[in-house]
């Protein structure tokens, strides 16, 4: 498998690898795998009391798309706020690594670990949403 320069470059340079205390109120957890491949990821998002995410970090058990997914996805995350972290697309990933066709559905599993982590948190704080996301 020969993988694209950007995505070599974010899994040259892993910074967000780790994990918090699941069971802090103002840690949101999202555990995804995938079907078609059996990898598995977790992120957690750690908020203030603004709801900003002021950190986030992450374990994959998978292939190096889907750590360079992840670097990448928990980089993207930092600063932002709910509405903004779903807002990030699986082909915002996708493109900014280059990934091949074959390899787009490790972006997606990113993007549904963050929907799972934000959902997690709000389920949390008492605010968990409907069954469509909204
Ligand atoms: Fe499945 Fe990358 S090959 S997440």
């Amino acid at each position: 498998m020969k993988y694209s320069e950007q995505t070599l470059k974010y899994y040259d340079s892993i910074n967000n690898v780790g994990e918090f205390d699941e069971k802090l109120p103002n840690v949101g957890t999202g555990t995804v795998g995938s079907p078609l491949c059996g990898d598995v990821m977790r992120l957690q998002l750690l908020f203030d009391e603004d709801d900003l995410i002021v950190d986030a970090k992450y374990k994959v058990f998978g292939c190096v798309s889907a750590i360079a997914s992840m670097e990448l996805a928990t980089t993207l995350l930092k600063g932002k706020t709910i509405e903004q972290a779903l807002a990030i697309k699986n082909s915002d990933v996708a493109n900014s690594l280059k990934l091949s066709n074959i390899k787009r559905h490790c972006s997606v599993l990113a993007k549904e670990a963050i929907e799972a982590a934000v959902k997690n948190y709000l389920e949390k704080k008492g605010e968990g949403r409907n069954d469509n996301g909204k």
